[in-house]
Formats: C-alpha cells, sequence, structure tokens
C-alpha cells in the first residue's frame, strides 16, 4: 500500500559537532566550548492527508551500514560498531513539537546522514534538531532558535533520560559556541566569533558504551569519591574560561597544551579507554600540538591540533587501529533548504 504525500514538504539539515573543551564537566554546570562541522543530518517531512507517522531512512552514503527494524524500532548499525536507534529521536521530536505547539498532523518523515552515527559526533542531536526544524516548519510556525535549541534538548532527555543542552545548542546555532547550565531547565549559549579554520584532525575508535552509561559512570565516581570528582569538575571549568580566551588569541601552542590538559582530566574522570589513548599519543608523537578525546568517551571520536602535519597525525592514528575522518568545520547551523544538496 502506498502512503498518502502530504502537501507540505520541508528540507531541514543540522550539522554534527567536535566539543573542544568541557564535555562531561558540563553535565555538571561548568562551561564547554563546541563547534560545528561540516557534516549534517538530512530530515525530510512531508505532511500526511492522516494520522499516521512514517519514517524512512534511505541513502545513509555511509560505509558499511546496515539497516534494520527490530519490531517497529529502525536501528542503524554502522562499520563503526554502535547502533543508533533514530527513530526514537525523530518519534520524540514529532511529539515534543506537537505538544508545544498543540497540533498534530500524520507526516512521513526521511532522514540521511553525511556522518557515522553514533561514533560522538553529535548525529542525535542533529536528527533531534533538524525534525523539531522540519516538522514545525510543515506545520506552518517559525520558530526562533533558542525554541529549536530548547525543543531539541528536550528530545534528547526524553530518548536517553539524561543529556545537557550542549550538543542541540551547537546543532542550532553552527560556528562555535560556549554552553553553561544555570540550573534547572536554564542554560546560557555564547556565540564565540572565534576563527573556525582550526586546524583539526578527527580519528574514531569503536565504542564500547553509550553516552549515557558514560555519564552515569561519572555520576557514581562522583558519589563514591565527591572531594576528589567535583574538584576534577571545577578545574575543566577552569580550563574551559581559560580556553576561551586562548581560542579568541589564536594561540594554538597554548590551546595544545589545554586540550592535552583536560584529556588527562577525562581520564581521571574514568571515561577514556586504550584505544582512545593509543590514538591521542599517536597524534602526539606525530606532531600534534594536542589531543584528547571528543564527546562522551568509552570509544568514538578524538581530536587532535596539528597545524604542521595533519597527514602525517591522520597516518599515525590510522596505524594504531583508528579511522579518521575528513570535514570543514564551523558549518551553519540548523536551517531549511528548497531542495536536498548532494553532499557527502
Ligand atoms: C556528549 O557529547 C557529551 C557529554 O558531556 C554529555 C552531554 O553534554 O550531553 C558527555
Amino acid at each position: 500500500m502506498g502512503y498518502l504525500m502530504g502537501s507540505n514538504k520541508i528540507i531541514a539539515s543540522a550539522p554534527g559537532k567536535v566539543t573542544l573543551f568541557g564535555e562531561h564537566a558540563v553535565v555538571y554546570g561548568e562551561p564547554a566550548l563546541v563547534m560545528s562541522i561540516g557534516k549534517r543530518v538530512y530530515v525530510t517531512t512531508e505532511l500526511r492527508n492522516d494520522n499516521l507517522v512514517k519514517i524512512v531512512a534511505s541513502d545513509l552514503q555511509l560505509p558499511g551500514v546496515s539497516v534494520t527494524f527490530s519490531g517497529d524500532e529502525l536501528i542503524i548499525e554502522t562499520d563503526y560498531g554502535k547502533t543508533l536507534s533514530a527513530v526514537a529521536y525523530l518519534r520524540g521530536a514529532i511529539d515534543i513539537v506537537s505538544k508545544y505547539l498543540g497540533i498534530f498532523k500524520g507526516v512521513n518523515v526521511f532522514v540521511r546522514s553525511e556522518m557515522p552515527v553514533g561514533a560522538g559526533l553529535g548525529t542525535s542531536a542533529a536528527v533531534a534538531v533538524a525534525t523539531v526544524l522540519a516538522y514545525s516548519k510543515a506545520l506552518g510556525y517559525d520558530l526562533e532558535k533558542r525554541e529549536i535549541a530548547r525543543l531539541g534538548w528536550e528530545v534528547e532527555k526524553s530518548v536517553q533520560g539524561i543529556a545537557s543542552p550542549m550538543d542541540t545548542s551547537i546543532t542550532t546555532y553552527g560556528g562555535v559556541i560556549k554552553v553553561k547550565l544555570l540550573g534547572g531547565n536554564n542554560y546560557e549559549v555564547k556565540e564565540l566569533q572565534a576563527s573556525t579554520s582550526l586546524p583539526i584532525v578527527i580519528g574514531y575508535v569503536e565504542r564500547e558504551a553509550r553516552t549515557k552509561d558514560l555519564i552515569m559512570k561519572v555520576k557514581d565516581l562522583m558519589s563514591r569519591h565527591p572531594d576528589l570528582v567535583s574538584n576534577i569538575i571545577k578545574i575543566i571549568g577552569i580550563l574551559v574560561e581559560k580556553a576561551e580566551k586562548t581560542l579568541m588569541e589564536g594561540n594554538l601552542m597554548l590551546l595544545g597544551e589545554l586540550m592535552n590538559i583536560n584529556q588527562g582530566l577525562l581520564d581521571a574522570l574514568g571515561v577514556s579507554n586504550k584505544r582512545l589513548s593509543d590514538l591521542i599519543y599517536a597524534a602526539r608523537t606525530a606532531g600534534a600540538l594536542g589531543s584528547k578525546i571528543t564527546g562522551a568517551g568509552g570509544g568514538g571520536c578524538v581530536i587532535a591540533l596539528a597545524p604542521n602535519n595533519q597527514e602525517g597525525v591522520e597516518v599515525a592514528m590510522r596505524l594504531s587501529g583508528g579511522l579518521t575522518m575528513r570535514t570543514s568545520l564551523g558549518g551553519t547551523g540548523a536551517m531549511v533548504h528548497s531542495h536536498e544538496p548532494h553532499t557527502s
């Protein structure tokens, strides 16, 4: 049986991200610095004439991706080992937008990602935010960025149980931002006019744990050693303030040093592992000024600041068992398109 085509076809996209400084500590109210990347998630919504929601993941343009249905859940599995239950974020976004606007209409949703899903590049936030934007627009509403980011965060919290507003903010605004939770559901986003031409190399290894589990791991460590862990978190906050200043001044040597210190603190929080450490040290040995985990850890992505020897750093990461990815930085935040660009 075919499905009914809605009239309002909207294409929206949102970028992935790398966290430069402050992951995990951001959950405890410390600031984080985060930057969008050039790879995006595209979500197309078409309103239907009935009350059904149909979700299609088409042409993910990723090597080694398999998409399977288990019950009514769509599981996306990649070469990078991680599965992403994309449906939960898409459905969550439709429900949360419907509640917010007080309207529900059936919809066909198509999703495509240019990034490896679940590798720590903020794909779930990008899916949530692009869906919030496309569906609200299809219903005839022009939401402000602030509203889109907040609804995207609600989606992440409803699916994961726990999340900071970091990923949903950067995928909404794009560029480089500083995010800080202020308590309760309040948070602030500062858009920084920093250069987005940072010479960063991204490497990744298979993920062994989910973001939610890593956040819980840090919480558990905090409950057993509150005196130590709360101070590590505070030091990360001090480091982020210093990194913001350094980023604005464009002092790459110092920025690299701060990345290495941040990595040491993340290691102390227990979110690194041998495979990540291998990549991090390989990058440094090959001449990177600094390197660290980006995102939740437990596998996933690392970033290396390599102004002089990007290729050498990439090769070193690959020789230590990682994959590398090339992308521009500072991608535009969530946006609506007149047609879907054929990029990869
Ligand atoms: C996830 O990309 C980074 C964490 O800080 C979690 C979050 O901020 O939601 C670990």
